[in-house]
């Protein structure tokens, strides 16, 4: 029965015969749209056909990435595509960039002001959870310039 289920999510993915990709923009501290994006992308990789517990996987990163622009920086944008391989998500933002990457993906480490934590945010698990969720995921960043960070997640089973 399941495994029915999974051939006919796959014949409606080739069916649609294109990569699919797109942009949104990121607006620093602006919380009341904040998880927009991400959560805009949850609902076109379900359109698409993507696996549930791959959109899952994706939704999460997203948000946390998402998250990360509207709380450290002045703004910045999420692009995505997804071909019928892979889906890539690449966040860049205006800075003011991550001087110490190893350190920012440790897992607890936080340099979220107490107003910020008070809304639930800034446990440090932010990167760690997009690693986690993520089959490739890369960082580079210039202090003063901006953050780039991208992840792949493979859509075809290996
Ligand atoms: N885009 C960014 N620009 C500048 N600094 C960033 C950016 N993303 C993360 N950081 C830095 O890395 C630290 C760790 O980020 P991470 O997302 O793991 O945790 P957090 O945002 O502090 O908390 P949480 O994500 O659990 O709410 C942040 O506190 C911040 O100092
Ligand atoms: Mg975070």
């Amino acid at each position: 029965m399941e495994k029915d289920c999974e051939v006919e999510v796959v014949m409606m993915y080739d069916k649609f015969e294109k990569n699919v990709e797109g942009v949104f923009f990121l607006k620093g501290k602006d919380f009341t749209n904040a998880g927009t994006a991400s959560s805009e992308l949850k609902t076109i990789l379900g359109e698409i056909g993507i696996n549930q517990s791959i959109i899952r996987r994706a939704a999460i990163a997203a948000f946390e990435a998402e998250m990360n622009v509207i709380i450290y920086t002045p703004a910045g944008m999420m692009h995505y595509s997804v071909t019928p391989e892979i889906l890539k998500v690449v966040v860049e933002d205006m800075g003011p960039g991550i001087e110490d990457i190893e350190l920012a993906m440790t897992e607890g480490y936080s340099t979220a002001p107490d107003y910020i934590r008070e809304m639930g945010f800034g446990s440090g698990m932010g990167l760690p959870n997009i690693k986690k969720n993520t089959d490739e995921m890369k960082i580079t960043s210039s202090p003063g310039e901006g953050t780039t960070l991208e992840f792949v997640i493979n859509l075809k089973k290996e």
